[in-house]
C-alpha cells in the first residue's frame, strides 16, 4: 500500500510537502519520512506512526528545491523507523521511496555485495525497498537510460521516485501496477504522487503514469519513456473537482461526519445519474447480451456485492453471484466468460485483488464494469463501463457512506437493466429513504455501543437481506472496536457458532423482514437460553435487553436503512475504547497489495 510524493521546483518549505503527503494517509499511517534537497545539501527525516509524528520534527525553516516522502502500509518488515521510508543506499548516493512489494528481492539481494548488512535474513532485516536501493546503487548507475534498462531484473509492483544526491535537480520514475500521477503548475514547479487529489491545490491538471512507464525529471523538464525508452507524449486530464479538502468539519472524526453524510451522498448520487444520463446505456437492450452477472469485491465492497446479486435476482430475474476478488481470481471455470457481466466494486479502484480479478475476465473477453468512489482509479480506468458512486471522498478507514452508495448504485442500475419507469421510480424511492436514514433512537443506540465496548466477542445474526447486513455490521465492530464480532445466517447458529455464546455474549439480531423475522427470534431464544443478550435491530416489536425499532420501508431498500444504527454503534463503543476509528491497528484505508 503505502503513498509516496515528490517535488522538483521552487524552494518550497518541508511542512508544505508533509501536508500533501498528509493525503495520502489513508494509503497508510505506520510510519513516514522526508527527503529534501537544498543548497546544504540533502536530509532525511522519519518517524513511526501517523504523519503528524513526522511533522513534529520537521523544522519550520527547512526548505527543498527536490523532496520525495512516503507514507507506509507495513508490508515487509515491521514498522520501525529503521524500516520507514524514504531508504538510503550504503553509498549515500541514492534515495528511493516506493509504494508496492518487489517480488524478488531475495534474488536480488543475493547478487549484491552489500548484502550481508541489509539481507532480509540479516539482524537488520532488509525490506524489498533497502535492498531494491541497495541494488539500483551497485548497478553503478550513472544515466536514466542505465535505470530504466535495471528494470528488467524487477518483479513487483512499483511506484518508485529516486533522489541521486549528486544530481539534485533531477528525480528517476518508474512504475508498474501501483498509481502514480505527476503534474506541472503555472510557474513549472513539478509534483508527484499516488493521488491526483495530492497536487490538486496547486493544479487540477495531471497526467497519469502506465505500467511499465518511466520518467527523469532534469532542468524542470519531464521526459518519459516506456521499457524500450522510447519518449511518450502524454494527454493531461483534469481533476473534476478543486481540491477536495478533507476536514472533518464540526465533527470529532471523518467517520462521524461520513455517516452523517449519508443522507446528502444518496441525494447526490440520484441528482448527478439524473444529469448526467449516467444509467442511459443500461437497458433491457444491454441487459439481453448476458446470461448471467458476477459481482466482485473485497470487504465492505464484496457485502454490497452480496446485496447487488439480491438485487438482481429480484428485480431482473437472471443469475447473479458475488465473488471475494482474491478468491475468485482462481476461479478459472466460469461458464461462457463473454455472456457474463462483471462488475467490479471498489471505493477506491485501487484495490489490488479486485484490479487483478478484473484484468483476469477482459483477458477472457468478458464485459466489466468498475464501480467505484473515484473516477480515475485504476480500476474506473481499466473497465469498459464505470458506475460512479457520489459518495464524496471517504476518509475513515471504516467504510460507510460509500456502503450506501454502493447499494444504492446497485438497485438503481438493476432497475435501469428492466425499465425506464422502474428506474424513475427508483430514484423516488432513494429519495425518499434518504430522509429516513436517522430515524431511530440515538439513546439506545448509545448504550448498545457502551455493552458491546465492554465485551470481547460479538455474534451477529440474520436471514436473507438482513444476513448481509449482520456481516457487514460484524465487520464494522471488528475492524474499529477490535471486539471479535462474528456474523452467521440465523440458521446456522447452532451449527456452530453457538459454541462461542456465553454469559453476557452480545447477540445482534437484524430483523427487518416480517416473512423471516420469526424464524430468526426463534434462532435468537436459544442463543438467550444459553446466556446471550439480545440487541434488536428491527421492524417488529420484540421482548429483550436493546431494541432498535426502524420503519417498515421497502425490503429492497431496508439493507441501506439498517445498517446505518450499527455503522453509529460501531463508532460510539470505538471512542469508549479510546480507539481512533479513523485509523485502527493495523489497517489502511486503500489496500494496493495482494
Ligand atoms: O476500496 P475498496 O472498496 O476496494 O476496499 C475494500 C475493502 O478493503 C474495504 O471495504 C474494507 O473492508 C473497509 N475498511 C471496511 O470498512
Amino acid at each position: 500500500m503505502c503513498g509516496i510524493v515528490g517535488y522538483i521546483g521552487q524552494p518550497r518549505r518541508a511542512e508544505e510537502i508533509v501536508d500533501i503527503l498528509s493525503l495520502l494517509e489513508y494509503r497508510g499511517y505506520d510510519s513516514a519520512g522526508i527527503s529534501g534537497i537544498n543548497d546544504d545539501g540533502c536530509k532525511i527525516i522519519k518517524e513511526v506512526g501517523s504523519i503528524s509524528n513526522l511533522r513534529k520534527k520537521i523544522p519550520q525553516q527547512w526548505s527543498v528545491t527536490n523532496a520525495i516522502a512516503h507514507t507506509r502500509w507495513a508490508t515487509h518488515g515491521a514498522s520501525t523507523l529503521q524500516n520507514a521510508h524514504p531508504h538510503q543506499s550504503l553509498d549515500k548516493k541514492w534515495i528511493i521511496v516506493h509504494n508496492g512489494i518487489i517480488e524478488n528481492y531475495k534474488e536480488l539481494c543475493s547478487r549484491i555485495s552489500a548484502c550481508a548488512n541489509i539481507s532480509p535474513n540479516s539482524r537488520g532485516g532488509g525490506t524489498d525497498t533497502q535492498i531494491l536501493i541497495e541494488y539500483i546503487a551497485n548497478k553503478n548507475i550513472d544515466t536514466f537510460e542505465d535505470f530504466v534498462k535495471l528494470f528488467q531484473d524487477i518483479k513487483g509492483s512499483y511506484a518508485i521516485i529516486c533522489q541521486n544526491t549528486q544530481k539534485p535537480n533531477e528525480l528517476y520514475i518508474a512504475k508498474k501496477n501501483s498509481p502514480l500521477y505527476i503534474a506541472s503548475d503555472k510557474d513549472n514547479n513539478i509534483f508527484l504522487a499516488s493521488d491526483p487529489v495530492c497536487f490538486s491545490k496547486y493544479t487540477n491538471v495531471y497526467k497519469t503514469f502506465n505500467d511499465n512507464e518511466f520518467a527523469h525529471i532534469h532542468d524542470q523538464k519531464i521526459f518519459i519513456v516506456d521499457s524500450e525508452l522510447r519518449p511518450i507524449i502524454k494527454e493531461s486530464s483534469k481533476l473534476k473537482d478543486d481540491f477536495v479538502e478533507q476536514t472533518k468539519l464540526d465533527y470529532a472524526h471523518f467517520m462521524l461526519k461520513e455517516i452523517y453524510e449519508q443522507p446528502d451522498a444518496l441525494r447526490r448520487q440520484v441528482d448527478f445519474y439524473k444529469e448526467q444520463k449516467i444509467l442511459s446505456k443500461f437497458n433491457s437492450d444491454f441487459l439481453s447480451r448476458f446470461n448471467q452477472i458476477k459481482l466482485v469485491g473485497c470487504g465492505t465492497a464484496y457485502h454490497a456485492c452480496m446485496i447487488g446479486v439480491k438485487y438482481i435476482e429480484n428485480i431482473l430475474s437472471i443469475p447473479a453471484s458475488a465473488e471475494i476478488a482474491s478468491e475468485f481470481v482462481y476461479n478459472t471455470n466460469v461458464f461462457e466468460p463473454k455472456r457474463t457481466l462483471y462488475i467490479f466494486v471498489s471505493q477506491s479502484g485501487e484495490t489490488a485483488d479486485t484490479i487483478k480479478a478484473l484484468n483476469i475476465q477482459k483477458e477472457k473477453g468478458a464485459t466489466c464494469i468498475a464501480l467505484t468512489n473515484v473516477a480515475y482509479s485504476t480500476l474506473s480506468q481499466q473497465a469498459d463501463y464505470c458506475l460512479p458512486i457520489c459518495a464524496g471522498p471517504e476518509v475513515s478507514v471504516a467504510s460507510t457512506k460509500a456502503y450506501t452508495c454502493q447499494l444504492s448504485a446497485l438497485y438503481l442500475f438493476a432497475n435501469a437493466l428492466k425499465t425506464n419507469e422502474d428506474l424513475e421510480k427508483a430514484y423516488n424511492n432513494i429519495v425518499e429513504l434518504s430522509t429516513k436514514l436517522f430515524d431511530f433512537n440515538i439513546e439506545t443506540a448509545d448504550k448498545i455501543a457502551e455493552y458491546i465496548s465492554s465485551k470481547r466477542d460479538a455474534v451477529f445474526i440474520g436471514k436473507n437481506f438482513d444476513f448481509v447486513t449482520a456481516r457487514e455490521g460484524a465487520l464494522k465492530i471488528k475492524e474499529i472496536t477490535y471486539v471479535n464480532a462474528n456474523a452467521c445466517p440465523s440458521g446456522e447458529l447452532k451449527h456452530g457458532y453457538l459454541a462461542i455464546v456465553e454469559e453476557g455474549t452480545p447477540l445482534v439480531v437484524v430483523a427487518t423482514d416480517e416473512e423471516l423475522n420469526s424464524k430468526v427470534f426463534n434462532s435468537s431464544s436459544e442463543a438467550v437460553a444459553r446466556g446471550a443478550v439480545e440487541i434488536v435491530i428491527s421492524t417488529d416489536d420484540h421482548e429483550c435487553k436493546y431494541l432498535i425499532k426502524l420503519k417498515k420501508i421497502n425490503p429492497l431498500l431496508m439493507p441501506m436503512l439498517s445498517i446505518v444504527p450499527i455503522q453509529y454503534i460501531a463508532y460510539k463503543a470505538s471512542i469508549l475504547k479510546g480507539i481512533n476509528p479513523d485509523k485502527p491497528r493495523n489497517l489502511a484505508k486503500s489496500v494496493t497489495v495482494e
